[in-house]
């Protein structure tokens, strides 16, 4: 069987993975180690070990924990860092990496630690590996407006290492339309806007992610099968779907792989891609997910392509770029 083969080899872009949720244990111990800070478990196997979630609020309370051991901005560089050359291995020639600065101004640190590292990483990568990377700036969404606001004001002058913002964070009782205005902000300040919608929650946030937030891409976004409206919507308007089938799996959105609906979204058109969201928690990085999706649900080499070019033109590389991947 070639697929498999196939799927590793192709060049993709990555679209959604939250570069805290790509500091594997091991990394982990180290910055520990050399920020004088301790981990709860007592070694790289006991942590992993605890990564078992019932749902996303679980995930994002172990998640929140293991940003505790970034304080530095070579921290923030040496994670992105990381991830930067995993991707590359996985044939990603794009990825447009999510990051939460309220996590960490939450706890004490500044703005431009965060956002300076992950950019050093992002230009080195364009230079040693080949591999193109942005950064988008997500809310989070069980925190305030006036709070997302703040995040926003902190982030603008930086603005020049940004492309876009995003909306992450607990989902269930935190809908899009919460974060209006912020979004209206920083739509007149020329951002690409994407959300999070449609992961726990209901159609109703994805509808509302596009008519009331105006994103341009859902993230996640599988729950919209349940709603024949929201499907025909998101096929007329080609809105891409940045799916995280690995995440889903482990944050029990599907019971398994086979029961996971990228198949089905690729068959009523639907502009799907596949992503990895939180690697280092989910147990894998690009490849896995489409290899392990691929062999659960039988999908094809036509559908390997299909998503590969997804991708590429749901990603906010501009047009003159896109031609060049294609
Ligand atoms: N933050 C990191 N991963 C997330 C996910 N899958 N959903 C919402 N917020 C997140
Ligand atoms: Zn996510």
């Amino acid at each position: 069987d070639r697929l498999p083969a196939l799927l590793q080899r192709m060049p993709k872009a990555e679209l959604h993975m939250h570069i805290e949720g790509s500091l594997e244990p091991e990394l982990m111990f180290a910055l520990a180690k050399r920020n004088g800070l301790s981990v709860p478990y007592p070694d790289v196997e006991s942590l992993r070990q605890a990564y078992v979630f019932n749902n996303l609020q679980e995930f994002l309370d172990i998640y929140h924990q293991g940003t505790l051991v970034l304080r530095t901005e070579q921290d923030f560089y040496d994670m992105t860092w990381a991830y930067l050359k995993r991707a590359a291995a996985d044939n990603v020639r794009h990825t447009e990496i999510f990051f939460d600065t309220q996590t960490h101004t939450g706890h004490g640190l500044n703005t431009d630690v965060v956002i300076n590292g992950l950019h050093r990483a992002c230009v080195d990568a364009q230079q040693q590996l080949g591999l193109s990377a942005s950064l988008i700036l997500c809310f989070l969404r069980h925190l305030s407006e006036v709070e997302a606001f703040e995040a926003l004001e902190q982030a603008l002058p930086l603005r020049d290492k940004l492309v876009g913002i995003g909306l992450a964070s607990s989902e269930l009782g935190h809908p899009p339309e919460k974060f209006a205005k912020v979004f209206a902000k920083a739509r007149a300040l020329g951002f690409r806007l994407v959300a999070h919608a449609g992961e726990e929650g209901p159609p109703a946030y994805i509808w509302s992610a596009l008519d009331i937030l105006k994103v341009e891409r859902i993230d996640h976004g599988v729950q919209a099968m349940k709603d024949p409206a929201l499907v025909a919507r998101l096929r007329q308007d080609k809105i891409p779907l940045t799916v995280c089938p690995r995440s889903n799996l482990k944050l029990r959105v599907f019971p398994t792989l086979a029961q996971h609906n990228l198949g089905a979204m690729l068959e009523a058109g639907l502009m799907a891609t596949v992503n990895s969201d939180d690697p280092a928690y989910f147990g894998g990085y690009m490849n896995d997910n489409f290899t392990q999706t691929f062999a659960a649900l039988g999908l094809t080499a036509q559908q390997a392509y299909q998503l590969a070019c997804n991708s590429f033109e749901a990603s906010f590389i501009d047009a003159s770029a896109k031609q060049i991947f294609q």
